[in-house]
């Protein structure tokens, strides 16, 4: 059994899901001070994510998740041997992080028009801050859709006999994945400090007012 995911990548997922679950709910509920907390812990570990692709495992670098149409389809054909994400599903991840990337971005500077703006609100013309607020509002579903999408395929996986959550969990391949080389591992606590800083920098900045209005 091979180690294939890092305690971060472990960990990001989980969060990742937590923390768009948090901001689904805080954003229909209008409770503006929560979403715009979570939103800045969201935005500090998808930006820990980015850094993590570029210096993190082999299996988390981003450069990994690109490959030609060949692969896919033998991906989709179950016939991968490579090990993290295969050829189908690294298309998937980087549909994810443009999804989640625009998502971030549009709410920076967007408004509810009542008491909350984005902090790029006022560095950017107010056509911009209209468009933002739109898209913020559409890609919410394109988000959600590719989430049923994402579900589905582990789910497909599962019936088809590889159980990918475990190996997410764990970290570690099952016994009945054979994979054709060792990726080379980095210790996922760096990826936490990683997180950790961009945390403090944006909540002593950004995060300041809505942190303390939550706590009042
Ligand atoms: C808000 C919902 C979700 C989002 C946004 C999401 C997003 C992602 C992303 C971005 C990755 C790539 C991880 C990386 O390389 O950093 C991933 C992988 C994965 N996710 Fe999710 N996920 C969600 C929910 C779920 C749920 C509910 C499950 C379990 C049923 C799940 C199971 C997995 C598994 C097993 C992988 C690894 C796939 C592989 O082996 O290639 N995800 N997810
Ligand atoms: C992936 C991260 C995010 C998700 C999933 C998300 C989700 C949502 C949702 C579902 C709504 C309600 C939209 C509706 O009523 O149709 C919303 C509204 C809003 N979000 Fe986000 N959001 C995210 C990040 C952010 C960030 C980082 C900010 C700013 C710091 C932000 C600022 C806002 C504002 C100001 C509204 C109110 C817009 C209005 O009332 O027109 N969001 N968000």
């Amino acid at each position: 059994m091979t180690k294939v995911w890092d305690g971060f990548i472990r960990g990001f997922h989980w969060l990742l899901v937590t923390g768009i679950v948090l901001l689904y709910v805080s954003g229909e509920q209008e409770w503006m001070d929560l979403h715009f907390v979570t939103g800045y812990l969201l935005l500090a570990l998808f930006v820990a994510r980015l850094i993590w692709g570029v210096v993190g495992s082999d299996t988390a670098k981003i450069a990994n998740l690109f490959h030609g149409p060949r692969a896919v389809k033998q991906a989709l054909k179950h016939e991968d041997k490579r090990y993290g994400h295969n050829a189908a599903g690294s298309y998937m991840v980087l549909l994810f992080f443009v999804l989640i990337a625009v998502q971030l971005i549009s709410g920076l500077m967007s408004t509810d028009d009542i008491m909350m703006e984005g902090p790029l609100v006022a560095m950017v013309p107010s056509s911009w801050v209209e468009i933002a607020s739109d898209v913020h509002h559409l890609n919410i579903n394109l988000l959600i859709a590719a989430i049923a999408l994402h579900v589905l395929a582990i789910v497909v996986y599962r019936l088809r006999g590889k159980n990918l959550v475990k190996t997410l969990v764990t970290g570690r391949t099952t016994k009945d994945q054979t994979i054709a080389a060792e990726p080379k591992m980095r210790a996922g606590v760096v990826g936490y400090v990683i997180f950790g800083v961009l945390s403090a920098v944006l909540m002593a900045t950004w995060g300041s007012a809505p942190l303390s209005a939550l706590f009042n």
